[in-house]
This record gives structure tokens, sequence and C-alpha cells, in this order.
């Protein structure tokens, strides 16, 4: 996926969509071990919501993305932080940089997940921890009407690509892709998420700021995919139009071994 996808709205982005997932960050950012002392990489920050976090623990804080205005905004947001333009499968790093490489809810968009979470297993140290996250099984997520919605107006070639956000969300999905970096004694575990927004347009923004919604903007136009979320928000709607979708996510951790 490419950066003019998760470029067009970074505004809604950082504002709609990423503060939904804090309780994840704030978890798994706790059982890597973020905190005083350590470096970590945040591979396909965003916005920089969990760097934001991590700096907060004390950690030496570098995101790297793909999309540069993201990367605007996280320079905003953590102007402590290192920031680096550059690919999930490639990273611009030396072998052994970091005591902890994170990737929230980015390794279904590489090129090729099984090099980019190789890449982060490089770029830790031995005896250090990476940690990947991503949806768990489409049908445990209420967001996934959202998605459904949007996949006739992107049509098949969008619909059957790589670049698909449930990539990894079979169970053991996330745990597979670490044991075949080599990383040892991985462990997994899952967190509810309440995606909630006060009005049906937040929702519907949230949705069109994500790479899935861009590419239904341009195979179909805006008129299109906010009619096609609109509706399918409808049945997350209270009767004030306030709007929760509960969601689970899933995080696998694993150990770069010692020599
Ligand atoms: C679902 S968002 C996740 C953002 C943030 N980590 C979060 O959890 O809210 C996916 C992120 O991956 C980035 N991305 C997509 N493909 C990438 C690639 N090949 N290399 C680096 N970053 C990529 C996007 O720019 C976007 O910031």
């Amino acid at each position: 996926m490419s950066a003019e996808h998760w470029g067009r709205r970074p505004r809604d982005w950082a504002d709609l969509a990423e503060p939904s997932n804090a309780p994840l960050f704030e978890r798994v950012l706790g059982v890597v071990g973020a905190g005083p002392g350590t470096s970590l990489l945040d591979a396909g920050c965003g916005s920089g919501y969990a760097l934001r976090l991590a700096a907060d623990a004390g950690c030496t804080v570098t995101g790297l993305d793909i999309t540069p205005e993201l990367l605007g905004i996280a320079a905003e947001r953590v102007p402590e932080a290192m920031l680096v333009h550059g690919e999930l499968d490639a990273l611009p790093f030396e072998d052994e940089t970091f005591d902890i490489v994170v990737g929230f809810n980015a390794f279904p968009f590489a090129e090729d997940p099984t090099r980019a979470d190789g890449e982060a297993a490089r770029v830790v140290r031995r005896g250090g921890v990476v940690a990947a996250t991503t949806f768990a099984e489409a049908e445990r997520n209420e967001s996934t009407a959202l998605h459904l919605a949007l996949e006739p107006l992107r049509g098949r070639r969008a619909e059957n690509g790589r670049h698909h956000p449930y990539a990894l969300s079979e169970p053991g999905g996330l745990e597979r892709l670490l044991g075949d970096a080599g990383l040892a004694g991985v462990s997994a575990g899952e967190v509810p998420l309440v995606w909630a927004h006060s009005t049906v347009d937040e929702a519907v923004r949230a949705v069109l700021a994500s790479g899935g919604g861009a590419m239904a903007i341009a195979a179909a136009g805006e008129p299109a995919a906010r009619e096609a979320l609109t509706a399918a928000v409808a049945r997350f709607t209270d009767a004030a139009g306030r709007v929760q979708m509960h969601n689970v996510f899933r995080y696998a951790v694993g150990r770069r071994p010692l020599p």
C-alpha cells in the first residue's frame, strides 16, 4: 500500500482514528517493557499516538512510516522523536539498533509482511523484543461492517489484493509471523477496543482517512463512499447520534534469542 493512501486526510486519521487504539498501545507498551533507558522503534508509526505514549513512559523513540503527511503530525506530537520516512520491508537502520520494535496495525499493509517482520527482528538487539498487533478475526469486529461497505466500491482488484487489513487476523497469524522471523518465546493476547465517535460524520471521516477509505474514494468518489459508510454505521448509532463499535485486537510478542 502506498503513502498516497494514508496521507489524504492526515488530520482526520490523527484525531479520529488513531486515538481509538490507545488501550491497545498502552497494553503492548507495558508487555514489552517500554520504559526509561530503553530505545524503541515504532514501525508504521502513523501520526505518532503510540510514540507519544512510549516517550512519556521514558523510552528514546524512533518512528518510521511511509506517509510523510502522518510523519508531519507525529513530529508535532512527539518533537523529541527521531522520525524516518521509509518502508517496513527495508528498514533503514543498522542491525541490532533498538531494544524494542513495535508494529502497531502496520505489518498487514507491508508489501511482504514476512519480510517486514524479518526486518523488525534484524534491527532489534539480541535479547530485545518485537511486538506486532492487528485486528482479531473479521467477524469479531463490528467495524468490519464498514470495511465490507467499501469493498464493492473499491472493486475486485483492491478487494482481492494482498493489502488487506485482516491479512494476519486468523488465530495464530501473528505468532507465526514472529516465529518465522526467528523470534523466540512468542506469547499473544487480545485487547477489546471501543471505537467511539460523538457523531456519524466523525465515524465516517475516521474510515475515509484510512487506506481503504482512500481507495474507495479514488475508485467511486467521495459521495458514494460517504453514503455507503453512513448506511453501514447506522446500526451502531444511538438515539443521540453517538456511534460505538466494539472491536477486538490481537498482539504477539517475541524475543530475539541471545547468541
Ligand atoms: C492502520 S495504520 C496504523 C497507524 C498506527 N500505527 C496505529 O496503529 O494507529 C497503517 C500505517 O502503516 C503505514 N504504512 C503502510 N504501508 C507501509 C509501508 N510499506 N511501509 C511503512 N509504513 C507503511 C501507513 O502510512 C499507516 O501509518
